[in-house]
């Protein structure tokens, strides 16, 4: 292939990566739009750290970053997360999970943690 072919390639490829799946947003969801907001980071740590005492040996795993999320006001807020976090039991690089964490006034509930399926809710 001829370079600035591959580069185009390249380019179309970059920016389709960014475009997030198919994920559209409707109320009463709202995008989150601030990823490093500690307060997301939190819930997210607090989500794996959750799922984390389900596994045993060496499939735990490690949270990278939030990806994409979303959150709505349902007696509480209601937080999907898309996390990048590592699988500690393979080689592979880091992969993308959902995470739902249903916030409360007095409490957190741990909802699910699933291999990211580029749908939302
Ligand atoms: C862990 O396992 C218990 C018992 O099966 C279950 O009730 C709980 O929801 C699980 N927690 C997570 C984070 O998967
Ligand atoms: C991590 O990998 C192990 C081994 O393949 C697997 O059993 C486990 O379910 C994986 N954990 C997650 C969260 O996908």
């Amino acid at each position: 292939m001829r370079p600035h072919c591959f580069l185009a390639l390249l380019t179309l490829l970059t920016l389709l990566a960014a475009v997030p799946a198919t994920r559209k947003v409707s109320a009463p969801w709202k995008e989150i739009k601030d990823l490093k907001d500690p307060y997301v980071i939190g819930i997210a740590e607090w989500g794996v750290s959750e799922y984390n005492k389900n596994v045993t040996g060496t499939n735990k795993l490690v949270f990278q970053s939030v990806t994409w999320g979303v959150s709505a006001f349902i007696s509480g807020t209601f937080y999907e997360l898309v996390i990048a976090a590592k699988n500690q039991s393979l080689t592979i690089p880091l992969e993308e999970y959902k995470l739902g964490v249903w916030d409360q006034f007095l409490t957190r509930r741990f909802m699910y943690l699933i291999k990211d399926d580029g749908k939302f809710v």
